[in-house]
Parts: C-alpha cells; sequence; structure tokens
C-alpha cells in the first residue's frame, strides 16, 4: 500500500470548541495581581476575550463566525508525516509535522486573531493596536482586522522593523498602521525614543505602547501570546492534530514545539497535556527555545508582561521585563516571559525545555535538511521545533525505539530568506553574476 503523507480532515471536521486546560491543571492557576493595572483591563482590552482570560471552563464553544473565519483562513490544516525526512536520518521514529505554515499570513498566529477581532467587532470596537517582535503577530492581526473591516495599529521592535522590508508591506497591504518602536508616538516610546532614535526596542517595550495606544475609547489592545485566551484560541491547532492521529490510528510519545510566549507550543501541546492529566496518557513535552531568550530557564515568580510596568504581575518564568536580549533570526522567541499556564506545568515538571545556541547555526542547518527532505520552507521559529524534532529522532536511532514524535511547524519562511542567507551564509554559494539593481 503506498505510503500515507498527508492526513487531512473534512471542512466539517473543524473543531467547534476550544480547549481550556485551567479545571485540568495540577493545581491552581496564581492569579494576575496589581490593583491598579486589573482596574484598567476592561478599559483596554477586548470584553469577551478578557472574561475568557479568567473562564473556568473546560470547553468554549468556537462562534459560528470564527468558524466561518477559520475556514477562510484554510483551516483545518493537514498533518504530515515526515517519511522522507525518516528515511534521510534512518531513523525508526514516525515523525509527524502540522502545517501551520498554510496560514494565508504565514504563521499560526491567525488561530487568536481572527478570533481577538470577531470579538472586537462585536463588541463595537473600531481599532484594534498591538505590538509584534518577529512581525508574524503584526501581520496576523493586519490580514484579521482587514477580513473584519476594522483598523490596526502595530508597534514593531526597532530591530526586526528594519531588517523585515517585505513583512512591513504587506502589513501595509493589509491596511495597517506601523511604527519602529521604542515610537514617539506615545509616551512610554518617546522617553526612549528621545534618548536614543535608534532604539532597537524590545517587545516589552512595544507592548507598553500598544497598550498606551489603547487609551483611545474607540480602540482596544490585542495580545498575540502569553494569555490564557489566546492559548485557548489556538487550542484549534492540538484539537485538530489530535483528530488526524485517531485517524490514522496513531499517537504520539512525544510532542514537542518552539516556545518564545507560548501561544505556539499552547496551541498545539495542551489538547494534549488534557489527555495525559484527565486520561492518564504517557507523553514527552519538549519547548525549543533560544539561548538569546531562554524564559524557561529563568526564575518563576510575579513580573510584569511589559517594560513599562502596565500589565498586571503575572505568574511565570522570566528573565526579567526590563532585560535585553540578544538579537536572532527567530525573533518571535526572545521574549522575557512564558505564559502562566506553561510556567505553572513546567513548574510541576510536566514539560522539558531545551535551548539552542544563539549564533542558530546547528538550527538553521536543521531546517535546511527539512528544506531538502520535506520541501517546505519553515519559518526561523518553527526551525527549532525541527532542530529539536530530528534531535529526538536520532536518539531514537540510538536506542532502536519506534517513537511517535509530533511536532509543529508553526509557519513559513518565504519573508524570513535574508535571516537564512546570513546564518547559512547563502549568498556566498550562489554569488550574483552582476550587480543587482
Ligand atoms: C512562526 C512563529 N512560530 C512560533 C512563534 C512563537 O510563538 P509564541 O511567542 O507565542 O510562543 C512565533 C512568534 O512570533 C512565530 O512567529
Amino acid at each position: 500500500m503506498a505510503e500515507v503523507h498527508q492526513i487531512r480532515l473534512a471542512t466539517d471536521e473543524l473543531p467547534t470548541r476550544w480547549y481550556n486546560i485551567i479545571p485540568d491543571l495540577p493545581e491552581p492557576l496564581p492569579p494576575p495581581i496589581g490593583d491598579k493595572q486589573l482596574q484598567e483591563l476592561p478599559n483596554l482590552m477586548i470584553g469577551p476575550c478578557l472574561q475568557q482570560e479568567f473562564s473556568q471552563d473546560s470547553w468554549i464553544d468556537i462562534p459560528a463566525g470564527v468558524q466561518e473565519l477559520y475556514l477562510r483562513a484554510g483551516r483545518p490544516r493537514p498533518l504530515f508525516r515526515a517519511h522522507a525526512l525518516e528515511k534521510v536520518l534512518g531513523t525508526p521514529a514516525r515523525m509527524y509535522y502540522k502545517s501551520e505554515f498554510y496560514s494565508p499570513t504565514g504563521s499560526h498566529k491567525v488561530n487568536t486573531a481572527l478570533a481577538q477581532v470577531y470579538y472586537a467587532k462585536e463588541t463595537g470596537t473600531e481599532r484594534l493596536t498591538t505590538e509584534t517582535g518577529a512581525g508574524q503577530w503584526g501581520t496576523a492581526l493586519s490580514y484579521a482586522c482587514a477580513m473584519a473591516g476594522l483598523k490596526c495599529t502595530v508597534y514593531w521592535v526597532r530591530a526586526v522593523y528594519r531588517w523585515k522590508k517585505s513583512r512591513r508591506n504587506l502589513m501595509n497591504l493589509y491596511g495597517a498602521e506601523v511604527y519602529a518602536s521604542p515610537s514617539p508616538k506615545t509616551q512610554v516610546g518617546k522617553a526612549l525614543y528621545d534618548t536614543d532614535p535608534n532604539h532597537p526596542g524590545s517587545l516589552s517595550i512595544a507592548i507598553s505602547e500598544g497598550l498606551e495606544a489603547a487609551r483611545d475609547p474607540k480602540a482596544a489592545y490585542s495580545l498575540g501570546s502569553v494569555l490564557n485566551h489566546v492559548l485557548m484560541h489556538q487550542s484549534v491547532i492540538g484539537l485538530e492534530t489530535q483528530k488526524q492521529f485517531e485517524k490514522v490510528g496513531d499517537y504520539p510519545d512525544m510532542v514537542i514545539s518552539c516556545l518564545g510566549g507560548g501561544s505556539n507550543f499552547g496551541g498545539f501541546a495542551l489538547p494534549f497535556m488534557g489527555d495525559v492529566l484527565t486520561k492518564g496518557k504517557k507523553i514527552k513535552f519538549i519547548a525549543a527555545q533560544s539561548q538569546s531568550a531562554p524564559n524557561l530557564q529563568g526564575e518563576y515568580k510575579y513580573d510584569y508582561a511589559d517594560h513599562g510596568e502596565m500589565t498586571p504581575q503575572l505568574k511565570m518564568y522570566t528573565l526579567g521585563h526590563q532585560a535585553t536580549f540578544p538579537p536572532i533570526m527567530g525573533d518571535g522567541l526572545r521574549y522575557h516571559g512564558c505564559s502562566p499556564i506553561i510556567s505553572l506545568l513546567r513548574n510541576a515538571g510536566r514539560i522539558d525545555t531545551i535551548a539552542y545556541p544563539q549564533d542558530e547555526k546547528y538550527v538553521f542547518e536543521r531546517a535546511e535538511l527539512f528544506c531538502r527532505t520535506e520541501g517546505f520552507l519553515p519559518a526561523p521559529e518553527s526551525a527549532y521545533s525541527i532542530a529539536c524534532a530530528i534531535d529526538e529522532a536520532l536518539k531514537c536511532k540510538e536506542s532502536k525505539e519506534d517513537k511517535v514524535i509530533a511536532f509543529n511547524v508553526s509557519g513559513h519562511g518565504f519573508m524570513d530568506m535574508v535571516g537564512y542567507d546570513e546564518v547559512l551564509k547563502l549568498s556566498d554559494r550562489t554569488p550574483l553574476d552582476e550587480p543587482t539593481r
């Protein structure tokens, strides 16, 4: 029989509920703290999302309008069996990857962007403000706002804004206003911008700018990671993957994904973690990070989510909300804190982590192998998931174990070729034969 490469779901198999792991956690989730900041949240955030943040329901219906937006964005997305990669590695492991790279803007971030925009529109918001690091979240929100006819303002970490010109242009095509952060547009940004107009910025500064801009009564602030409701919206990834494993009669021994603030890892892994916590399944979970910002190796304590201390404090693994981190091409993994839900699970010993070297050569070489065998070009962040999955598959080769490895390829790298070039020196392999225009 021919090998099965792609496991698909029909459109009517799209999940109709999101999974909220909070009631199933091994201990209660420590609440956010900070009276002043908590009081301001209802004026800044999208009302239904703020309610979902504190929900104790295990399952939350995905509104029909969001389901339609998911279908328009091409969900459900296939699960692939990596036969070609397995053969080249010579591993007895069975490797499966989820294809979030099929998203219209290039990453999983659209799953929560579409939900948040839907609720914002329902509750009369006219503009969403946000921050972005790698640019994937900013693009996803720009796209989602375009789908719903809302305005969008994006504050983008300057160091990345400068080199990702194509992504900047794409946000602009979707109609968003995009500013390098720190910007002179907000008080918090101006204070830093005035001392250094070339300030490279950080995600936590850009969050402060997005929050400040949301003080406009017609605007609301939208966050693309870390928070409980964001991870819950992203659970659509793992829920689809569970159905796909059922279809082929297989089940993962290992669930692997990259982690910055936690929305990608959480969306893919938490439905499986639910199986572990409520059904006695045994799975090893690994979060892949960069040594540039290995937040899961930080301290587990209360800290702010932003530089300007406008957010409540969250109990999380953190490297410090005003810390600075060396730039990397997988910029979406460069954030000081990890989602409270994932932090709690890490603290409870449920999640392992690995941090790859900052020069990214090791990780990008594995992405190149994936590209050559499976044919898809991963986003730099997704390259970390791939590197970790390959490492585990090679361990299986050593130990002769036929484990099942599931990993999420959270985005495509079509707009990140500059990063690939820089790390792998691609231009040296194919020198130009004439000057560029
Ligand atoms: C393609 C891609 N994958 C993964 C991530 C990490 O997501 P999170 O920060 O929510 O963990 C990002 C973040 O920007 C991303 O752009």
